[in-house]
């Protein structure tokens, strides 16, 4: 069975389709690829876009959403096997994921890193143990990667340079300041999808200790190989956004502090220039600049820069009901 937990798990053949499926139904989007199925949205942490698009999404498509909530408005889930569940779980993962799938065609499932310890996280057991005991295909809907949102972004770069071969793109990935510690998985999946096509990806950040997970620099560095791309760390700003004609914001909180945030938050508050601002993007090739969003304005990217014509957040946010549209039909098959 096809789960859509990570980008690095498809084949480029398999990608491409999605992404010129998603094309289609952004130019037509009625269909009936879902008509009679159903997807349970499993959200362990907040959404806007997520769970909006998948919502639409599923409706458009002929088929029904049902939105869970674990701890809120449905049960609290464990995930160690061998636990006496004494504490606040009433049922476990190998219930949970084997009964939804007994209702539902597919499941997404949005959970969020702990933030106590990356060992731990780096593990992704809730989307791992959903894909294990689930019967039908899991969505990852943002875990430690988001690859939705990998698509969505690689859809608007299409659209913005009319071309949908971004070889030789040169491509930055800038940490930005935010006052709390984030997770990295967009900017592990920004990583992952700008090396896997292609572009000369430059991944700024303050220092070493913001470099991201080593799975993930593994992956890029084995995508730059096959992809024909590049990819470099930097720490100067300047540099980086020399005649860039991509800026990719995030911010992420650096892996040795995990758990021990407030030890890395002086550290971070150093680095607020890392700002997209206007100056920075006057240095780019008449560069575009994106976010996944949420995003704090005149803390990560200024007003001038939001309000611009290279900034394509919104289309990148409205490509979310495209890419996923085609991610859930693909998934159910015909
Ligand atoms: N980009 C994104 O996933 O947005 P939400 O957190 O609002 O779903």
């Amino acid at each position: 069975m096809e789960h859509f937990l990570n980008t690095q798990d498809w084949p480029r053949a398999g990608l491409d389709a999605l992404l010129a499926q998603a094309a289609a139904f952004k130019r037509e989007p009625a269909g009936d690829a879902l008509r009679g199925r159903s997807i349970a949205l499993v959200f362990f942490n907040p959404s806007m876009r997520t769970r909006t698009s998948f919502e639409l999404g599923a409706f458009q498509l002929g088929g029904h959403a049902v939105v869970l909530q674990p701890g809120k408005d449905a049960w609290p889930i464990e995930f160690d096997l061998g636990t006496v569940m004494e504490g606040e779980a009433e049922e476990h993962v190998a219930e949970v994921a084997r009964v939804l799938a007994r209702y539902v065609d597919l499941i997404g499932v949005r959970a969020f890193p702990k933030f106590i310890d990356w060992s731990i996280d780096r593990e992704d057991r809730v989307l791992q143990a959903f894909a294990k005991y689930s019967t039908v295909p899991v969505i990852n809907m943002e875990t430690i990667t988001h690859p939705c949102q990998e698509l969505a972004h690689a859809l608007a770069l299409q659209e913005h340079f009319g071309v949908t071969d971004l070889r030789g793109k040169k491509y930055v990935l800038t940490w930005t300041y935010h006052p709390k510690p984030l997770n990295t998985a967009v900017a592990n999946s920004a990583l992952t999808i700008a090396t896997r096509l292609g572009m000369d990806v430059t991944l700024l950040c303050p220092t070493p200790d913001y470099v991201l997970d080593e799975r993930y620099m593994g992956w890029a560095e084995k995508n730059v190989v096959e992809s024909g791309g590049s990819l470099r760390v930097s720490h100067d700003i300047e540099s980086a956004y020399a005649g860039a004609d991509v800026v990719y914001a995030k911010s992420w909180g650096a892996l040795p502090y995990f758990g021990n945030w407030a030890e890395e938050k002086p550290i971070r508050d150093r680095y607020k220039h890392f700002i997209v601002d206007e100056r920075k993007m006057a240095l780019t090739n008449n560069g575009v600049f994106s976010h996944c969003l949420p995003l704090r304005r005149n803390v990560k990217a200024t007003d001038g820069v939001m309000d611009s014509p290279a900034c394509i957040a919104i289309e990148e946010a409205e490509n979310r009901l495209h890419v996923q549209k085609a991610v859930m039909a693909r998934l159910v098959g015909p």
